[in-house]
């Protein structure tokens, strides 16, 4: 039980929280298992949603204060559904007063700082009455205090104000015995707080900050933070929803993430936290039972590793240009100072010999004209220029400059785009780069890919975000269960055939249909081409010819293959689109009657004989890559690929010169791509091209087309790529699309079974051996891809162990999964390598002698 020397908690709920009224049973329940511990909870309750003081004098300025506080009223209401009575009377007064303040500030016109913060204060203690009611009602015994009655706060030097715990000053003696007094649960409003004056002032970081001072001030077990995240992730998860949960932060780390773009609590609210050694605790308000972020002085982990990719759109920059600035004296101090006449708060800067850059904070905002302004004073000083907006994106972590070394592949993902700022913070937290704002996104998914995404579970990073919205989702029983993969379902007949045959590809032939006809069902298509270089497994092949898909072939080998297959297919059904082949494979393609695509000037304007007289198709350069891995990326200065965008007016001439006729274009921007806006943008090079060509029919946008890697990836949305293909259509009527997928058809039907031959333990490692390995699969090693693996035989079991599965090849990067979280696994288990049909048996080799996996086909 609890009494006066009971310790506290002091737990902020976050106003969308509140407004969500099923979050109140959990607190009771929460603050009824809070007093079984025989801890005494304060609840500092953020205003509701929409009642911030400035979205309230907003909405007065539109419409009057009256329907203003109806519409209060009616929320309240709302909010006090579960009291099934009129509100209680602290509420009435609280809206009696809020209604005479908003009352004056609509006649006024304005309304002033002091009357700014009443009004704050006032709405933001609008809910307490009303929850302290429902606590009673569910017999949780408790107390409303007024906030302007727990804190003290002083005038700081700039008139700014500080809470009492932020100066490092004693807790106000009234505190404790004021609450002395009170049952185990008060409940107050967060954000107010009374200045040395007696007067009302609203503290900047509200609630957060005031439950952070006050759990400082009553030296608090923990501090909580109650919304809707269980905490801070590795990316932001709308933009990444595979983000991680980040399971313990230190306080330093949680302050570089909360100011560099993550959100969740004010980043000036961990400093009294972090003072005074309190722990603070994310918990999702839907979901209070799952396990959210910690922050405390010992987390985050020994290890330095980068813990979280962090963004912030927006940027604005200024870089100044001047030889002048080269060992003057003072040169920088008066850049500042005119930064600072101008009002603006810088964040970043960099400076080389000739140069410094700056980024500035969002408040005071940087607006265009400020910073014109500004631009303009400093032109005494050397060249300035405005860039912007930018955004701004961080690697936040401990000792981020001991892992720069893995950082290599990395600054891959800067080939093809301007850094406009790079800073290292020399508390060595993090690691910013300033890109063009529509760059920005793209950045933060590669980057989290490379260094987040596949991070085994630890201490620190925990589940993805969408498996913890699953977890929320099966409570609710809403939402529909996802499919279960077809291996899953076919469970016995792969068993059956592994105890034939190991190892072995195994192709199901419904996938192959299914996805085919995901395809044919996309209206804006005129022709699928498969691209057969994924899988020319022969029925692989039938599957797709009796769908009435077309081929791509970029060999001699993989023409001659179809044409045996199929003798009577008809030849305007394959596209040839070698590259760097020999100009005999051109000659030879045009007699068979196939299409043909030519990707290099130096063909049209050194081999004019063999496209005279032709009709051809063109493989340009789209100029961006895009995919999974480098390797797979084909376009941009850096990939073989294609006719530069800067030399069509050549080819264009050189095809003219040869008598011939361009009929198609053609481009491929790479392999594994999931945002659909790719083959718009693919799309729109082309259309811009095509000016050039009177003659072309066709756009064929290419392949590339992902599946995901992780079972929690987002399958590409063929939907919308169709939709995106059919805005194309529609405003170019004359064009015909095509696309020539390989991955997306094969890759989901095909699975390697591998027979588990012996496990070793060495140290801390464990390996699980197959009987096969990259002589079969070479995607691991090559591109570091990631395919999930199951122990088909014990497919249910929970994991038992983390091993690496490996196969029998004499190279250490023979690794098919690393730090798999597999069932106790034992010689002779079968396991599953899933998502193996697109470039797996067709990228196989007999390396060490071995042959790779046989083949079958599953009916
Ligand atoms: N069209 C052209 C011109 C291509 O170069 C490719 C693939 C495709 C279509 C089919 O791309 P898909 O839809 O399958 O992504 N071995 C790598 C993939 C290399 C792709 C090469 N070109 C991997 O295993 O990821």
């Amino acid at each position: 039980m609890t009494g006066n020397g009971s310790p506290w908690v002091v737990v902020r709920v976050a106003g969308e929280a509140l407004a969500d009224v099923t979050t109140w049973p959990r607190l009771v329940a929460e603050l009824l298992a809070a007093r079984e511990r025989g801890e005494r909870t304060l609840l500092v309750c953020a205003p509701l949603p929409g009642l911030e003081v400035e979205s309230l004098l907003a909405a007065v300025a539109a419409d009057g204060h009256e329907p203003v506080l109806r519409d209060l009223a009616d929320r309240l209401q709302r909010l006090g559904v579960p009291l099934d009575e009129p509100p209680p009377a602290g509420t009435q007064d609280l809206l009696g007063e809020l209604g005479r303040m908003l009352a004056g500030a609509h006649l006024l016109g304005e309304a002033g700082p002091r009357a700014r913060a009443r009004l704050g204060a006032m709405a933001g203690a609008l809910p307490v009455p009303l929850l302290v009611a429902w606590l009673r009602r569910m017999s949780v015994e408790a107390a409303a205090v007024d906030p302007r009655e727990l804190l003290l706060a002083t005038n700081g030097d700039e008139g700014r104000h500080f809470l009492a715990a932020d100066c490092g000053e004693e807790a106000p003696p009234e505190l404790a015995s004021l609450l002395g007094g009170l049952p185990a649960v008060v409940v107050t409003a967060g954000g107010a707080a009374r200045d040395g004056d007696g007067a009302t002032v609203l503290v900047e970081g509200g609630a957060d900050r005031a439950a952070a001072c006050l759990a400082a001030q009553l030296s608090a077990l923990r501090c909580e933070a109650w919304g809707n995240t269980p905490g801070l992730f590795t990316c932001d998860p709308q933009v990444v929803p595979a983000a991680r949960l980040l399971r313990s932060l230190a306080y330093e780390e949680a302050v570089e993430l909360l100011t560099t773009g993550a959100r969740g609590f004010h980043p000036r609210a961990i400093g009294p936290l972090r003072r005074a050694d309190i722990p603070l605790r994310f918990r999702d308000a839907g979901a209070p039972d799952v396990a959210g972020t910690v922050v405390s002085a010992h987390g985050g982990g020994a290890t330095p590793r980068v813990k979280a990719v962090a963004h912030r759109a927006g940027v604005m920059l200024l870089s100044l240009e001047t030889a002048g600035m080269w060992q003057r004296v003072g040169f920088l101090a008066e850049v500042f100072a005119r930064i600072a006449r101008h009002g603006l708060s810088v964040d970043l800067v960099s400076t080389a010999e000739a140069n410094v850059t700056v980024s500035f904070d969002s408040a005071p905002p940087a607006s265009a004209e400020r910073l014109q302004a500004l631009a303009a004073e400093l032109a005494p000083l050397g060249r300035a220029r405005v860039l912007g907006p930018c955004a701004a994106v961080t690697l936040v972590g401990r000792q981020i400059r001991s892992t720069l070394h893995r950082l290599g592949p990395l600054l891959e993902a800067f080939e093809e785009q301007p850094v406009h700022l790079l800073t290292q913070a020399a508390t060595d937290l993090n690691l910013t780069f300033v890109v063009d704002d529509e760059q920005a996104l793209r950045l933060v998914r590669e980057l989290h890919e490379l260094l987040l995404r596949r991070q085994g579970e630890d201490e620190v990073i925990g589940p993805t975000w969408e498996e913890l919205r699953g977890t929320a989702k099966t409570e609710e029983a809403d939402g529909e269960p996802a499919p279960l993969p077809w291996w899953r379902r076919k469970r016995a007949a792969l068993l059956e055939l592994a105890a034939e045959v190991s190892p072995a590809y195994v192709y199901d032939r419904q996938s192959l249909s299914e996805a085919a006809s995901q395809l044919r069902a996309c209206a804006a298509l005129d022709r699928v081409l498969y691209s057969v270089k994924a899988n020319p497994n022969p029925g692989v092949l039938r599957v797709f010819h009796d769908e009435g898909l077309g081929f791509e072939c970029v060999s001699p080998g993989e023409l001659a293959h179809v044409f045996e297959l199929f003798p009577d297919l008809a030849p305007e059904r394959v596209l040839f689109t070698p590259n760097f082949a020999p100009r005999g494979e051109y000659d030879a393609a045009f007699a068979r009657g196939v299409r043909v695509t030519a990707d290099n000037l130096w063909q049209l304007q050194r081999w004019p004989e063999t496209f005279a007289g032709r009709d051809l198709f063109l493989r340009l350069d789209p100029g961006r890559g895009r995919g999974h891995h480098r390797h797979v990326r084909t376009a941009g200065t850096h990939s073989k690929f294609g006719i530069p965008l800067a030399e069509v007016a050549e080819a264009a001439a050189a095809v003219r010169e040869a008598g011939a006729r361009v009929v198609g274009l053609h481009a491929h921007a790479g392999s594994g791509i999931l945002d659909p806006e790719s083959w718009r943008e693919v799309a729109a090079r082309l259309l811009e091209a095509a000016e050039r060509f009177p003659d072309v029919e066709v756009l064929d946008l290419g392949g590339g087309l992902g599946v995901g890697e992780l079972p929690q990836d987002r399958p590409l949305d063929v939907e919308r790529l169709d939709a995106a293909l059919a805005e194309i259509r529609r405003a170019f009527p004359r064009f015909r699309l095509w696309l020539e997928p390989g991955r997306f058809l094969v890759a989901r039907a095909g699975v390697l079974l591998a027979r588990v031959t012996q496990l070793k333990g060495k140290g801390e490692s464990l390996y699980v051996g197959v009987d096969t390995g990259m002589n079969s699969l070479i995607r691991p090693a090559l591109y570091g891809a990631y395919h999930e693996i199951v122990n088909l035989t014990r497919l249910d079991d929970a994991p038992a162990q983390v091993a690496d599965v490996v196969g029998p090849i004499c190279e250490s990067g023979d690794v098919l999964g690393a730090e798999r979280r597999l069932p106790a696994t034992a010689e002779g288990d079968v396991m599953l390598i899933a998502h193996a049909g697109a470039y797996g048996r067709a990228m196989s080799s007999r390396y060490n002698l071995r042959e790779p996996a046989t083949e079958r086909l599953l009916e």
